[in-house]
């Protein structure tokens, strides 16, 4: 299929493109570069042996996208541009609006007007809120989420069924991500977060390549079995390749799908650590700190459902993600910077 990639340039679409392009599909990226380094789409070129087609556009630009859809006969769109940054949604909401409702609205109209009804949305595990069912099925209902990020996905998941209600062509898969980590096993792809990161594994590879002093590990009172809060962490890998799964849902047609793509297993933050610091051999020293605001104890996944509709399963456990995550950021300690 020929697959548009919005946001391709970033973390997950990057990684995407390089799976897609192993299963035999096309990938044209979209990316307006706020959050990426066209450094990204280059080593992706190197490490599929070929160029990958792209355009610098913002998804809200739309004769930019017009102009695209014009050149290019899409079957698909994956469509990961966004914001992405839980705290700084919370300090600039009209910005994160604006951004994730408005670009989306401006997609899917110019997709609609060339024909291009198939699209596969980033959603999150964050949409749950507080889990009413530990592990989460897909049944488990929407929380209250308790930012302005979190509450652009759970809005447009509802926009996008609404689209497909109202017009049955359209075939719309959402994928809800639990907690992305890990990096092209090569090391030449990776996440890169601007200043200090706010997520765990891009802290803990900084702290291990002495950019940051220690790690603030945020609780030990929560009722898990060592106090730290339990994530369900997943290969980037992998999770690129539950893209490529997902095109069968649109090739069979399915009108709405909704899937949890995790890898069903919990890990505490000291998990993560430990684990981290056996398979490196590095050190990752820690500090408990007060519990951080917006934080759930517990939230891992049943990803049964992705399993049995569209034959994926996460393949990498926590020592895959640990030991990429770490290859490439001793191999790029400054990120995507040359
Ligand atoms: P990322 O920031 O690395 O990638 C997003 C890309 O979108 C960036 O390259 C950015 O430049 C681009 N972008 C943003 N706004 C744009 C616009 N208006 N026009 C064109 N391009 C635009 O983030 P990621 O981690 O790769 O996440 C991809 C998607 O998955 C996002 O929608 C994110 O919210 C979602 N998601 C991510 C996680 C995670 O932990 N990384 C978890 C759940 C969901
Ligand atoms: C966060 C976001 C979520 C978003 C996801 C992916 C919040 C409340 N949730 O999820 O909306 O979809 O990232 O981008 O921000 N931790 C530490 N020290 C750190 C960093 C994290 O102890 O320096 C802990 C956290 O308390 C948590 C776990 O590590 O228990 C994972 O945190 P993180 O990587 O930020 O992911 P989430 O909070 O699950």
């Amino acid at each position: 299929m020929k697959i548009l990639l919005t946001g391709g340039a970033g973390f997950i679409g990057s990684h995407t493109l390089i799976e897609l392009d192993k299963a035999g599909h096309e990938a044209v990226v979209l990316d307006n570069l706020y959050n990426s380094s066209p450094l990204a789409l280059k080593r992706a070129a190197e490490i599929i042996g070929k160029e990958v087609p792209f355009y610098q556009v913002d998804i809200r630009d739309r004769e930019g996208l017009t102009k695209v859809f014009e050149a290019h006969q899409f079957d698909a769109c994956i469509h990961f541009a966004g914001l992405k940054a839980v705290g700084e949604s919370v300090e600039k909401p009209l910005e994160y609006y604006e951004n994730n409702l408005n670009g989306t609205f401006v997609l899917l109209d110019v997709m609609r007007k060339h024909g291009c009804k198939n699209i596969i949305f980033s959603s999150s595990a964050t949409v749950y809120g507080d889990p009413e069912i530990i592990p989460i099925t897909e049944e488990c209902p929407k929380g209250i989420c308790t930012n302005p990020y979190g509450k652009t996905k759970s809005m447009l998941e509802d926009v996008l069924i609404d689209v497909q209600k109202a017009d049955p062509e359209w075939n719309v898969v959402v994928l809800r991500y639990f907690n992305p980590i890990g990096a092209h096993p090569s090391g030449k792809l990776g996440d890169n977060p601007n200043g200090i990161p706010n997520n765990l594994m891009p802290y803990i590879t900084q702290v291990a390549v002495g950019k940051r002093k220690e790690l603030g590990v945020f609780g030990a009172d929560y009722d898990t079995h060592d106090g730290t809060g339990v994530r369900d962490y997943i290969h980037v890998v992998d999770l690129g390749r539950a893209h490529v799964a997902s095109l069968k849902a649109i090739e069979q047609k399915k009108g709405v799908a909704i899937y949890n793509i995790g890898t069903g297993t919990g890990y505490s933050v000291l998990d993560v650590v430990k684990a981290f610091v056996r398979v490196n051999g590095v050190d990752v020293p820690y500090v408990i700190k007060p519990r951080r605001s917006g934080d759930v104890a517990v939230n891992y996944c049943n990803p049964a459902k992705a399993k049995m509709e569209l034959g994926w399963e996460a393949q990498y456990g926590i020592e895959d993600m640990c030991r990429d995550s770490w290859n490439w950021q001793k191999q790029n300690p400054n990120g995507f910077e040359e």
